[in-house]
């Protein structure tokens, strides 16, 4: 498994890949969980080659605070990627190699990145967009693989590839859970213990209680501090804090 730091190094490596190879890429800021072990899984199975990225990129969080605890398992992530067959990882760790313009171009999208939680994280997306779409010019997939727990997420990258007739496929995956029912996170590492008990109760209330109202009661009653809970496209789409862990999660209705 080769691992790069720096765009020059990666694109070298790239450019030596048979051109009827395809290439499906797995962009993540580490720590990963079995959520990222599926995504890998779905491009190790679809694609020739699988590459990984792993970069926990500034742009996208407006809370310093976040940034500077975002979890870090470097060591433990390649011990997953290697398992799990990856090709190659795509890691800069200076923030420069991704951007020599100091983000001075970026895209922005105007409509759904400003809802949900584009109103509550101002700039997060533009954040999000310009990152995927730098990977995306610099590892050329044929594929990449997103979670739908971060649904908006996913909708944005859909919409920008179309948009921008990137020739990409962007390939969404299924929310991985606990058995009780808690989505996969990178920020569950950062709850209590008493935190991780009622954490589930998130999903369980957005999946069991149809009353949008009754729904943010209750979980404002285990203490959740609701963000928005927003039904919309047939999607239920929530994010609330638990302490001072900000949970994320979406269910088809
Ligand atoms: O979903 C994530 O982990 C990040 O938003 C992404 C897509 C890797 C961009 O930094």
């Amino acid at each position: 498994m080769m691992i790069f730091e720096t765009v020059k190094k990666f694109q070298e490596w790239r450019n030596t890949l048979p051109k009827d190879q395809t290439l499906g890429f797995v962009p993540t800021m580490g720590a990963l969980h079995s959520g990222h072990e599926s995504l890998l899984r779905f491009s190790a199975h679809d694609n020739d080659v699988t590459v990984l990225s792993i970069f926990v990129n500034p742009t996208q969080f407006n809370n310093p605070d976040d940034l500077k605890n975002y979890p870090n398992t470097f060591e433990q992530d390649l011990a997953m990627a290697k398992k799990l067959g990856v090709d190659a990882i795509f890691a800069p760790k200076d923030m420069n190699e991704l951007y020599p313009d100091q983000y001075r171009f970026k895209i922005n999208e105007s409509e759904f990145s400003k809802e949900l939680c584009g109103a509550h994280r101002p700039g997060h997306f533009d954040g999000v967009l310009t990152v995927v779409m730098k990977l995306f010019q610099i590892v050329q997939p044929t594929r990449a693989y997103f979670g739908e727990k971060d649904h908006q997420q996913l909708t944005l990258i859909q919409d920008m590839v179309s948009s921008f007739f990137l020739p990409v496929q962007v390939i969404p995956c299924p929310t991985i859970r606990e058995t009780s029912g808690l989505a996969l996170s990178s920020r569950n590492l950062r709850l209590t213990p008493e935190e991780i008990q009622v954490a589930p109760k998130l999903y369980q209330t957005i999946t069991e209680i149809k009353d949008r109202d009754r729904a943010i009661k209750t979980l404002k009653d285990y203490g959740f501090k609701i963000d928005y809970l927003e039904d919309r496209n047939h999607r239920r789409y929530v994010a609330a804090a638990l302490g001072k862990v900000r949970l994320i999660d979406n269910v088809e209705l």
